[in-house]
């Protein structure tokens, strides 16, 4: 452990390939943090064998071993506090959090959802766009909070809804933004470029009047042109 670096924990419930995004931009030295733990709800979990084969200590808890839900997040969250980290990402982490439990974490935990937050919170988020006939879809990143998906919106991945695009093909063009926005997120808040006022995310100094919109440069301005 680089005890110099921020101390970053992750929670995934799947197959992970937005850790595997964080761990590649860290090895390739984008983004300078320590890892210190990956959890997950799910033994079975991918994410949880990138985290061993990347030599990042795992936890892996079952939510049916718990009386409630707030049990479970409350033994989590001590769980990872013990752990030394002083930001949380979700990752794909597909369980709703306990209001309370998460309330120390409310300025320290990010999470990534593939829609354009305020809409389609919640699940089928690529098919609630195809459904509507958007002709713009992506994927937020945003400070978790104890309503769903609903805390304030740090930075957006645009993507032009296609012609052919079904549900599948949307998720998987998408899933190359979320590669890039999650991390690029994550090296604005390690670095403190990127704060929680105690209501609202500020940007450098500033408050964020507008998420940032990720471009071929990197995070910026919300004028900037769609990613394609
Ligand atoms: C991603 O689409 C993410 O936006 C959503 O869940 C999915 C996780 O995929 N919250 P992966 O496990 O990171 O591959």
């Amino acid at each position: 452990m680089n005890t110099s670096l921020p101390r970053v924990a992750v929670l995934a419930s799947g197959r992970g390939s937005n850790l595997a995004a964080l761990l590649a931009a860290r090895e390739q030295g984008e983004l300078p943090v320590d890892f210190v733990l990956v959890g997950s709800d799910k033994a079975a979990a991918g994410a949880l064998r990138l985290a061993e084969a990347a030599g990042i200590p795992t936890l892996a808890l079952d939510p049916r071993s718990y009386p409630d839900r707030r049990a479970f997040d409350l033994d989590l969250f001590a769980r990872i506090a013990a752990s030394g980290a002083e930001l949380l990402v979700l990752a794909g982490y597909m369980r709703i959090l306990d209001g309370d439990a998460l309330r120390p974490w409310v300025g320290r935990m990010i999470n990534i959802h593939p829609s354009l937050l305020p809409k389609y919170r919640g699940l089928h988020t690529h098919r609630r766009a195809l459904e509507a006939g958007d002709h713009e879809h992506g994927a937020s990143v945003h400070f978790v909070t104890a309503e769903l998906d609903g805390g304030p919106v740090i930075a957006q991945a645009r993507l032009a809804v296609e012609t052919g695009d079904d549900e599948h093909r949307l998720a998987q063009r998408l899933l190359p933004l979320e590669h890039r926005l999650l991390p690029a997120v994550l090296r604005l808040l390690a670095s403190g470029r990127l704060q929680w006022d105690g209501h609202a995310p500020r940007f450098d100094g500033q408050p964020l009047p507008a998420p940032l919109i990720l471009s071929d440069h990197g995070l910026g301005d919300p004028d900037l042109p769609l990613a394609e």
